[in-house]
């Protein structure tokens, strides 16, 4: 019988809703355990979160920095599996602390070596580079990425700030003022996600992964929107700089706040400039986008 194991970190369910889904086809097969285990922080985080706290995070979230995990059970230390599935959502364009800091420790050297995986996330739509830097914890730990299954947020860039701000400051996927869609992955999105649970077992089945990638992809599992990318890239290089004047700083509290205030502007000011001279540029960079978009489509 071929083991599964779904390892996993979601604060409002979401990603364990997906996972649910995007398992059943596996857990239904009959020949294959699905074992699930949530990590668990020593000191975790509260939801909904208060807006300090969130800011606080901000820090230890990029330059992954990892907290204490709680041990997962002996039998999951002690078993090989045949197949990993690791659900993670993306904080400050980094994998979550949870996911960070579990990829960091002993356990994961002990689960992830020489083991395929299939990674999951769940994000709001900026996770392309959060997706380099957990290939790099992968590596480390020697697993064997062998597939990539991206789920966002698909409505416009500018409206899913504003609906997420609300979901993560109020817990509560609603509305907001009356007119706005829903945050977060849409429910036909995660309903739908069986789909890649169907491609997943047959490729385990054969316990050989070759093509997989292609196949999930065919079937919508990575989209890769090229503003996105760009703006990934570039917010990645000016948070190195914050990160690192907030890190260990005796003005952490007032930085933050500073920190709080340039985001508002990049996001609302900056960011509408940048995406119109990107457009502009479109045709000019059009082989480097092509080419962007097929690496950020892959494992590779
Ligand atoms: C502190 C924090 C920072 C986040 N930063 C990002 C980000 O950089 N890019 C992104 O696409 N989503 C970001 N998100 C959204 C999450 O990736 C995720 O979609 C959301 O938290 C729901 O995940 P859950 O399954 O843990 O509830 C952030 C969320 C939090 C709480």
């Amino acid at each position: 019988m071929k083991k599964v194991l779904v390892l996993y970190y979601s604060q409002s369910g979401q990603l364990k809703r997906v996972l649910d889904r995007l398992t059943e086809p596996i857990r239904e097969s009959g020949d294959i355990e699905v074992t699930y285990y949530q990590i668990q922080l020593e000191q975790d985080f509260s939801f909904p979160w208060e807006k300090e706290a969130f800011f606080n995070a901000f820090p230890e979230s990029f330059k992954q920095i990892p907290q204490t995990v709680l041990s997962p059970p002996d039998e999951i230390l002690n078993t090989r599996y045949d197949l990993i599935i690791l659900g993670y959502q993306v904080w400050y364009l980094s994998p979550s602390i949870p996911i960070n800091s579990f990829l960091k420790s002993a356990y994961a050297q002990t689960i992830f070596r020489d083991t395929p995986v299939v990674t999951v996330s769940g994000s709001r739509n900026m996770w392309v580079m959060a997706q380099e830097k957990v290939k790099g914890l992968l590596k480390e730990v020697k697993g064997s990425l062998v597939g990539n299954i991206a789920l966002v947020d698909r409505h416009i860039n500018l409206v899913s700030v504003i609906t997420i701000v609300d979901w993560m400051f109020s817990g509560k996927q609603r509305k907001v003022w009356g007119f706005l869609p829903k945050a977060g992955i849409s429910e036909e999105e995660i309903q739908n996600s069986d789909r890649f649970g169907v491609i997943i077992k047959d490729y385990l089945s054969k316990d050989k992964y070759l093509d997989m990638q292609r196949d999930l992809v065919s079937l919508g599992a990575v989209e890769v929107r090229h503003f996105l990318v760009s703006m990934d890239k570039k917010a990645n290089r000016i948070f190195k700089v914050w990160s690192t004047l907030i890190y260990n700083s005796r003005n952490r509290k007032t930085l933050l706040k500073i920190f709080n205030y340039y985001l508002f502007i990049a996001i609302w000011l900056v960011s509408p400039i940048v995406h119109i001279i990107h457009l502009l540029l479109y045709p000019f960079n059009y082989r480097r986008i092509k080419k962007d978009e097929k690496y950020f489509q892959g494992i590779d």
